[in-house]
């Protein structure tokens, strides 16, 4: 499990693209407008990572990492996602991303929608409390007092251990908080969410169980 598609090379692929190439990983990534627009940042990653679409990465990756926006129109490469484990940092935020009704109303969580577009996968809530460029100042060793957490959430414990052993990996404890029903628990505005600069894993399970569901019914 030592390669890894990345899907989506903004922000927070770039920055996990850069975090699993430091830690021995290869990687290929993709965005919306196609390899030839990823020459920077390929060059930037070495050897270990090369650009290809978004089917690419995902058929080339052991493991994927979506880092795009939900979409109300599924615009992942199902097809080549079947089957494998899929870390989706995406949070949901109405100002960018528009209004989802199932969500708003409280009914599905914006990760159990994706876990329906992709019914063949894997899907894990992953890195979506952490800022880009916290993945290297806030990573530290294992056992490191007061290391910082991140949670996940899935509806399958081997991608719950999958992204476990990431987290650790990349200097991070972990705090399951499955399955994707309960992922609301660190989404925007949330304790856990507004806590991002730092919390342990003590703070974070607290800071889980204080969380409070927004919800607005439908009019
Ligand atoms: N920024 C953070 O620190 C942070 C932290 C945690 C979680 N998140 C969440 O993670 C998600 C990504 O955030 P971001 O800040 O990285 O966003 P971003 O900088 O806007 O990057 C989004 C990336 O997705 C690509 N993309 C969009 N549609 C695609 C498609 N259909 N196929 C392939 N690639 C596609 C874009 O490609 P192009 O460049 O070609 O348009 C771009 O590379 C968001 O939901 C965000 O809320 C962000």
């Amino acid at each position: 499990m030592r390669t890894i598609g990345i899907i989506g090379a903004g922000e927070v692929g770039s920055q996990l693209a850069r975090a699993a190439v430091a830690h021995d990983y290869q990687v290929v990534i993709a965005n919306s407008r196609g390899p030839e627009t990823l020459t920077h940042l390929v060059d930037e990653l070495g050897p270990s990572a090369r650009a290809a679409t978004a089917a690419g990465a995902a058929e080339a990756g052991d493991f994927v990492i979506i880092a795009v926006p939900l979409k109300l129109v599924n615009d992942m490469p199902a097809k080549q996602l079947a089957g494998k484990i899929v870390l989706d940092t995406n949070n949901y935020m109405p100002w960018r991303d528009g209004r989802f009704q199932d969500i708003d109303s409280g009914e599905k969580t914006v990760h159990e929608l994706r876990q329906e577009q992709l019914p063949t996968s894997k899907v894990a809530k992953a890195f979506t409390h952490i800022q880009a460029p916290r993945l290297f100042l806030s990573a530290s060793s294992p056992g490191t007092p007061g290391r910082h957490a991140l949670s996940v959430s899935s509806n399958y414990p081997e991608a719950v251990e999958l992204v476990t052993r990431l987290y650790d990996e990349f200097g991070f404890d972990t705090v399951d908080n499955s399955p994707l029903s309960e992922s609301w628990r660190s989404g925007p505005g949330q304790p856990a969410w507004l806590s991002h600069a730092h919390q342990t894993r003590e703070q974070l399970a607290a800071n889980l169980a204080d969380a409070r569901r927004i919800v607005s019914f439908r009019g």
